[in-house]
């Protein structure tokens, strides 16, 4: 039999669903770039206010985390047209314990380059070749932010974040992250 369980928000409005999915935005981050690509990943993460939403470095990250969320946005600064070598660290390291048991959760990429064409979305294909061998669903978005300015494989950008378009790449790949795991989690 399905369980129906009806959350109240303080304010009397019920939340659509069964349950809360949890929402894990992971990042590696040298100097701060990719770290201001998360932070707005996460705001566009917490768009229905459906899902527990956590913003974590990977620093600060363990094996706990990645079983806890449903779906999971990971973000590392392109390193030589790849994932930096301690985002790719803590997966080999989560390896022993989680692969072969969290099959099915769904996940998405995003990266902060050095400069046009420095290899972020190449970064982005190595981040979900990860989260592919874990056995992870994942995404990228068709939708264009701006004219000529798409995320495809994920959010790219070179440097910090600061354009419209840079922003809203990062907060359109949470909402999407939010909009797939209300629609395959939250019943
Ligand atoms: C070891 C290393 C390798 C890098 N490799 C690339 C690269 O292949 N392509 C590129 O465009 N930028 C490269 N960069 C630049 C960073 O991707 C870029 O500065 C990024 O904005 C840093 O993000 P962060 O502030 O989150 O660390 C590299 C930087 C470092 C330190």
């Amino acid at each position: 039999m399905k369980q129906i369980i009806i959350l109240i928000n303080i304010d009397g409005k019920s939340i659509k669903g069964n349950f809360m999915a949890n929402i894990l935005v992971l990042y590696d981050s040298n100097s701060g770039n990719t770290k201001k690509m998360a932070e707005y990943v996460f705001e566009g993460a917490n768009s229905s206010g459906n899902n527990v939403v956590k913003l974590l470095c990977v620093d600060d990250a363990t094996t706990e985390d990645i079983n806890w969320c449903d779906g999971i946005a990971v973000g590392s600064p392109t390193n030589m047209g790849l994932l930096s070598w301690k985002m790719k660290k803590f997966w080999d390291e989560c390896g022993n314990e989680l692969w072969g048991k969290i099959d099915g959760k769904i996940g998405c990429a995003f990266s902060s380059e050095g400069g046009w064409g420095g290899g972020a979305e190449i970064t982005c294909m190595s981040i979900l070749t990860v989260l592919m061998n874990f056995g992870f669903l994942v995404f990228g978005a068709t939708d264009y932010v701006a004219d000529k300015f798409t995320l495809h494989y994920g959010a790219t950008n070179p440097g910090s974040p600061d354009s419209k378009q840079a922003i809203d790449a990062c907060k359109r790949i949470g909402q999407k992250l939010d909009h797939w795991a209300n629609k395959y989690f939250n019943k």
